[in-house]
């Protein structure tokens, strides 16, 4: 199936993007999947996103996170429960896992039992990339929710990269989830928004008061110090957050532009996209022409979000996105 190109901005839209070619299961796939049950889902969705963006614009670029997340894992769909987000690579490091939670209040008041957890955080994260300055993108519904969920798919599976991943090893898991090269290094261009907590980059720095590695870059890891917060806040952890680059609220090619102009990256696993043979060419590319990455970028997050989908009568439709299995 040809999957409905996003549109750019007024002089883009003239000359539509490359249309995604999408993988598996997303033929069935549509736009306005639950028009007639739930003819609002949509607008319920995005006026929620579109509220937290004017409260706080950083706190949506986690929902690309999540939809990167809920993708890889195999049995997904299930907007990380209980058991999932107590795994090593996920449990800490999710913020917001409530925010989906909220939204689907909304669904199940308006209709209930009908928008799958699943749906709610891909459309979530197509508004949130949008809101960030990316392309508008169709929002693709029809998709049920997992039931089971295990922490050793996450962890175990090695279905969610590390901060410390080679590029041989994200490779690999592109590779095993269908995706190019190229996808995964326009696809780390997410990390043109939103931030990290230090403790994910820590062993980069000398503790926060001494020297960091040459590749980190000192302008974003300046203050650590001071920002640390006490446990128990709200991100739930005591390390304070660091956005990766200098514009965490635009998707823009900043990042790229950064690992090439200054050879800097925070985390290692990105600075291992420079320096690659394999990979190294793209992030070239994508830092000498910022539509092309958005562009590309879009395009890989909509077909990203048709990997592996529950459809028809496999999985559920989840009356709560909190699931405690
Ligand atoms: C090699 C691949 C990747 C690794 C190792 C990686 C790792 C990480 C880590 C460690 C964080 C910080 C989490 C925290 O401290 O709370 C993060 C944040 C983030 N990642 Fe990735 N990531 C990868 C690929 C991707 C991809 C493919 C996307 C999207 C398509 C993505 C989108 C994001 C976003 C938007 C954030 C910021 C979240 C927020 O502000 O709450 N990442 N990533």
């Amino acid at each position: 199936m040809v999957v409905p190109s996003c549109k750019q901005d007024q002089s883009a839209e003239k000359k539509p993007m490359r249309r995604g070619i999408c993988k598996n299961n997303h033929t069935v796939l549509k736009e306005r999947y639950d028009r007639n049950r739930c003819p609002y889902a949509e607008k319920i969705v995005a006026d929620h996103v579109k509220a937290l963006f004017a409260n706080d614009p950083i706190v949506v670029a986690n929902f690309i996170r999540k939809l990167f997340h809920d993708c890889l894992v195999n049995t997904r769909r299930r907007v990380m429960d209980k058991v999932q987000k107590s795994s090593k690579t996920n449990g800490e490091l999710l913020q917001g896992v409530g925010y989906i939670d909220d939204i689907k209040v909304k669904l199940e008041a308006a209709c209930p039992l009908t928008v799958s957890c699943a749906d709610i955080l891909s459309f979530a994260a197509m508004e949130a990339m949008t809101l960030l300055g990316g392309p508008r993108c169709p929002y693709l519904g029809g998709r049920r929710d997992g039931m089971v969920s295990l922490a050793s798919q996450v962890d175990i599976d090695r279905n969610i990269p590390l901060p410390e991943w080679t590029v041989d090893q994200i490779i690999q898991l592109s590779h095993k989830k269908g995706f190019s090269v190229e996808d995964m290094v326009v696809l780390s261009g997410g990390h043109s928004v939103g931030v990290a907590h230090s403790s994910v980059f820590k062993d980069r720095i000398v503790g926060y008061g001494g020297s960091p590695e040459p590749n980190v870059p000192n302008q974003l890891v300046t203050g650590l110090a001071m920002k640390r917060k006490p446990p128990g806040t709200t991100e739930a952890r005591a390390y304070p957050t660091v956005s990766f680059e200098e514009t965490p609220t635009v998707l823009d090619n900043m990042f790229f532009r950064n690992l090439v102009e200054q050879k800097k990256a925070l985390l290692a696993s990105d600075q291992n996209l420079l320096n690659d043979p394999r990979t190294s060419p793209y992030v070239h590319q994508f830092a000498g022409d910022e539509q092309l990455f958005k562009n590309k970028f879009a395009d890989a997050l909509v077909r990203m979000s048709s990997l592996d989908v529950l459809i028809g009568k496999s999985g559920e439709i989840r009356r709560t996105c909190k699931l405690t299995n």
